[in-house]
């Protein structure tokens, strides 16, 4: 499976949509352990005259120990036909299980970042930045008990784009 380093700027798609409604997988590895889980919330810009993606990590994901750990991880996107498998990746815990073994997704790397082979495109990330989000902040508060009810917030993480890869 072969993949092409595209610049952000010549990737196709719209990443509103990409995210938020076809969904996305994190990896991460640390200790020799890789693991991916299903995100919809985040975003893509500009920060620090740098191209960055934003990830939102809950502490009890098994995921949030991996991208604690580790000062790489991968934001992959994936063709209609994975839907089941990306649900799956968004229920099941790799603290549980191999989630890479049951769906048959494949680990590779690219400088060491991990991600899963079976992507279209594929975003290496460096973490640049990283903040828990704090109940007093919130300037909304309908928005922080309808997502927050036990209070477990998010971990953004504010990740420099080092590359971008596309299926060929
Ligand atoms: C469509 C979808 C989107 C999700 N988006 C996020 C997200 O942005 N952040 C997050 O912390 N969890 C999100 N989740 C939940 C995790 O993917 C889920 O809890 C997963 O099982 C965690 O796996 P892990 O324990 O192996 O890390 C989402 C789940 C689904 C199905």
């Amino acid at each position: 499976m072969a993949f092409r380093e595209i610049t952000p700027y010549e990737l196709e798609g719209n990443l509103f949509k990409m995210i938020a409604k076809d969904w996305a997988l994190i990896t991460a590895e640390a200790d020799g352990k890789a693991n991916a889980m299903t995100i919809s919330w985040g975003g893509f810009g500009q920060l620090w005259n740098e191209l960055v993606a934003f990830t939102f990590v809950r502490p009890q994901r098994y995921t949030y120990g991996l991208t604690e750990a580790s000062d790489v991880y991968s934001v992959s996107f994936y063709e209609e036909k994975y839907r089941k498998e990306l649900g799956y990746f968004g229920s099941a815990s790799g603290r549980d299980e191999d989630k890479f073994q049951k769906t048959g997704f494949h680990l590779a790397h690219e400088d060491g970042v991990p991600y899963p082979e079976e992507a279209k495109v594929v975003l290496l990330c460096q973490k640049l930045y990283a903040h828990t989000l704090t109940e007093e902040e919130f300037l909304c508060k309908e928005v922080m008990e309808k997502s927050y009810p036990e209070r477990d917030f998010h971990k953004m993480y504010v990740g420099k784009i080092l590359k971008v890869l596309v299926r060929e």
